[in-house]
């Protein structure tokens, strides 16, 4: 049973997966206190495709994170103050956005449509007075009218300029801004370009010179940065500008380290911890601060990724297997899901997945497999990057095979799509020992509604 574990990387923290076990029936679990969720009596249940929600593996990992900060900040005497916003973009779904509220995260949006959703919350007494709110992206002026609206309304709102034009508009916004910097800096992740388009170069911004009622210095190297120094060295190299526009602009006085934090979606190997990511941001700015003697800004923090991508767990049903002659994997399994239109970054930007069979984990016999997709696009399959998935042989599981897909939490639903007119899932939040349905797969109506019908 502990090899079985071991072998399919559960119960492991560093994986994130520590709230993953299996039963003694080669289910796989999740425990969530003294309640237990089985992954594969849910979706007989419910049926597949399924995603399911665990909130308290949210609200642990933001805890974490704004707790390790406080507890940093503590030790190395830092006087700033930390402050967690969750970028909205990364799953807008609103069992995501209140169970982070819940825990005293504030918010990060990047469009007029997100700020709305927001406005309703704040009209509806759904958030603290004390709220902040962050506004990244291209401003429309559907965008700054709701900006100026809510700030009216006594909203702690703070909008980034990213744009010349948006600095013209901004000057006569009544409250503190932000301006986003373009740092050019190379970091390991998919999202390293060369050229930046977003913000302004570190140049530019202090050419600015005096900037009305500047406030935060805004930037986001990129996602899924794959060694922590890269995150530090950001920071490092932020605060070079920090400290020519505090010159001009004495206001100035928090800096805004955008996301990045990956997470181990393989689990072949170690990736790292906030402990040692956060403790190198504080000293590092504790240094500098104290060595050009300028007070301590405060920190936000937008790491959207690592907290709910585990959160998340999509399951599909094997529907059938097919021989694949002369390839690293024997079979192709097709499942009652689409990769392409459920898990779009298969598809988008070649995520791996971690995958493990959701009942029979504890069968010897194993498959090297490919998985294939149920819709019609011959792109509609993981590979894993040309390799291959161990599943158990579909022969020893009565022709019932669930797998469990690891990590789904960010981003898929956004991006997500419906080709063939394919239904979404159904989806579950798992919560105090609780199902509730939050989504489910929209009917044939439903969806021909959707294209016109
Ligand atoms: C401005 C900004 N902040 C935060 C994030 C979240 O990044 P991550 O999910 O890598 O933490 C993004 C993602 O694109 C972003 O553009």
């Amino acid at each position: 049973m502990r090899n079985r574990k071991k072998f399919w990387k559960i119960g492991r923290e560093e994986f994130c997966t520590e709230n993953f076990d299996i039963s003694r029936s080669g289910d796989i679990i999740v425990k969530e206190g003294n309640y237990q969720y089985n992954l594969y009596e849910l979706a007989k249940w419910y049926g597949t495709p399924l995603e399911i929600v665990f909130p308290f593996i949210i609200e642990k990992r933001v805890r974490r994170i704004i707790d390790t900060f406080n507890y940093y900040i503590k030790y190395f005497g830092y006087k700033g103050k930390f402050t967690y916003c969750y970028p909205m973009k990364v799953n807008p779904r609103k069992e995501f956005v209140l169970s982070l509220v819940s825990e005293g995260a504030n918010i990060e949006v990047a469009s007029a449509n997100e700020l709305w959703i927001v406005k309703r919350l704040w009209e509806k007494n759904r958030f603290s007075s004390k709220i902040k709110v962050v506004c990244n992206g291209p401003k429309t002026e559907q965008y700054l009218a709701l900006i100026a609206e809510l700030k009216k309304e006594g909203l702690n709102i703070i909008p980034i300029i990213e744009a010349p034009n948006e600095f013209e508009y901004l000057k006569k916004f009544k409250g503190d801004i932000g301006v986003r910097i373009n740092l050019n800096l190379r970091v390991k992740s998919h999202w390293d370009h060369k050229i930046g388009r977003f913000g302004f170069n570190p140049d530019e911004i202090i050419e600015l010179g005096k900037i009305k009622n500047l406030k935060l210095l805004h930037y986001h190297v990129g996602s899924q940065i794959e060694v922590w120094e890269d995150l530090v060295n950001a920071v490092k190299k932020a605060m070079e500008v920090f400290i020519k526009a505090k010159k001009e602009n004495p206001t100035l006085d928090t800096l805004d380290i955008g996301g990045g934090f990956a997470i181990p979606y393989e689990k072949r190997k170690k990736l790292y911890s906030p402990e040692v990511v956060i403790k190198n941001i504080i000293k590092n700015l504790s240094n500098i601060c104290n060595e050009y003697q300028i007070e301590h800004p405060n920190i936000i923090c937008e790491w959207g990724r690592a907290v709910v991508a585990p959160a998340q767990v999509t399951i599909f049903k094997v529907l059938s297997e097919k021989t694949i002659p002369n390839a690293t994997a024997k079979k192709w399994y097709i499942v009652d899901g689409s990769f392409i239109t459920n898990l779009p970054d298969t598809w988008g930007i070649k995520q791996r997945w971690h995958i493990v069979p959701a009942n029979n984990a504890n069968s010897k016999r194993l498959e090297k497999v490919w998985l294939a997709g149920i819709s019609c696009d011959a792109d509609d399959k993981y590979t894993s990057g040309g390799n291959y998935v161990l599943l158990p042989r579909l022969e020893d599981s009565n022709g019932e095979q669930y797998i469990a897909i690891f990590d789904t939490g960010a981003y898929q639903d956004s991006f997500a799509s419906h080709l063939c007119l394919l239904s979404s899932p159904t989806k579950l939040l798992a919560q105090n020992g609780d199902i509730k349905v939050v989504k489910k797969r929209e009917s044939s109506e439903e969806l021909g509604k959707m294209f016109g019908w």
